[in-house]
């Protein structure tokens, strides 16, 4: 009777001390308060703004159509605010368990959970390619060993960074709020060397030569024998503009999109003449 008593009362005790383990478990993430300045793996957590996380996501026009990845996510409050208020898809990576899960519930709690998926990882190790949309608050030299990866994701990638920049690839745009600044770049398609464009000239086709830094483009035209330097060339994303001067001595513009080794696109002109009309001519082109 004695020893049933005694099995009976550790049966109790054990199942008791189970039950209370398993809420632990559950309820202590719950609980957990990150604190500002909290060592990560490679940069400390501090979360970005509401402000300039809204500043950000609307430079970079992200919508329903977008993929952000917020690198090092932190309470998640990035990938949400894109789900939430700009209706895109989002994922965060962070190295931090603790973290991550609290992001996973921030979700949850946010109503964004099917549209906002937090990957607990190392933002060296995980791959993002696909992302439309890259969010970061890192370090310069952390954003200086990404750079490579980020600028051979897809051309048209926008990219944001907090604070920091990312060396000699000038931002596009610079984002002030308050009590902060963020950064928009545009991952720029690759387009130095030579193209053969057909629709510039009626009488043949034309040579381009580019060249490139990011997405500071120069370079000449060759029409019908004579060469002229690009006048105003630019670049954003797969977007190539720059003006020059026809056989006839008029200015006219030309606007195409880069996809690899080919372009397409418009030449419009001629502008600056009263008595003509501008009109609007197809242009093509592919690599020499
Ligand atoms: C400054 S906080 C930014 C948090 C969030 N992106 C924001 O803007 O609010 C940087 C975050 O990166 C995380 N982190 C640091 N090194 C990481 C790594 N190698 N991989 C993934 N996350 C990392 C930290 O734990 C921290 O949460």
């Amino acid at each position: 009777m004695q020893s049933i008593r005694r099995a009976l009362s550790t049966f109790i005790f054990v199942s008791f001390a189970v039950c209370w383990l398993q809420a632990c478990s559950v309820l202590q993430p719950e609980t957990y308060v990150p604190q500002r300045g909290q060592m990560g793996k490679d940069v400390m957590w501090l979360p970005t703004s509401d402000d300039l996380v809204l500043k950000m996501l609307d430079a970079a026009k992200v919508g329903p159509e977008d993929e952000l990845v917020d690198l090092g996510a932190g309470d998640g409050k990035i990938p949400i605010a894109a789900a939430r208020q700009f209706g895109a898809r989002a994922w965060g990576i962070e190295y931090n368990k603790d973290l991550a899960a609290l992001a996973r519930r921030n979700a949850q709690r946010a109503g964004v959970a099917e549209r906002v998926r937090i990957v607990h990882g190392d933002i060296f190790k995980e791959d993002f390619s696909k992302a439309t949309v890259v969010t970061m608050y890192l370090l310069e030299e952390l954003n200086a060993q990404l750079r490579p990866t980020i600028l051979a994701m897809k051309p048209g990638t926008r990219v944001l960074s907090n604070t920091f920049s990312m060396g000699d690839w000038e931002p596009d745009q610079v984002i002030r709020v308050t009590n902060g600044t963020g950064y928009f770049w545009t991952v720029p398609a690759k387009v130095a060397g030579l193209w053969t464009l057909s629709g510039l000239d009626e009488k043949g086709n034309a040579a381009l030569k580019l060249d490139q830094t990011f997405q500071r483009v120069g370079g000449t035209l060759t029409l019908q024998g004579k060469t002229q330097n690009l006048l105003g060339a630019r670049m954003q994303g797969t977007e190539l503009h720059f003006s020059f001067i026809n056989a006839d001595g008029q200015l006219k513009a030309v606007k195409v999109f880069v996809n690899g080794q080919v372009l397409s696109g418009e030449v419009t002109g001629p502008y600056g003449m009263v008595e003509i009309q501008p009109a609007t001519v197809k242009v093509e082109g592919r690599r020499s």
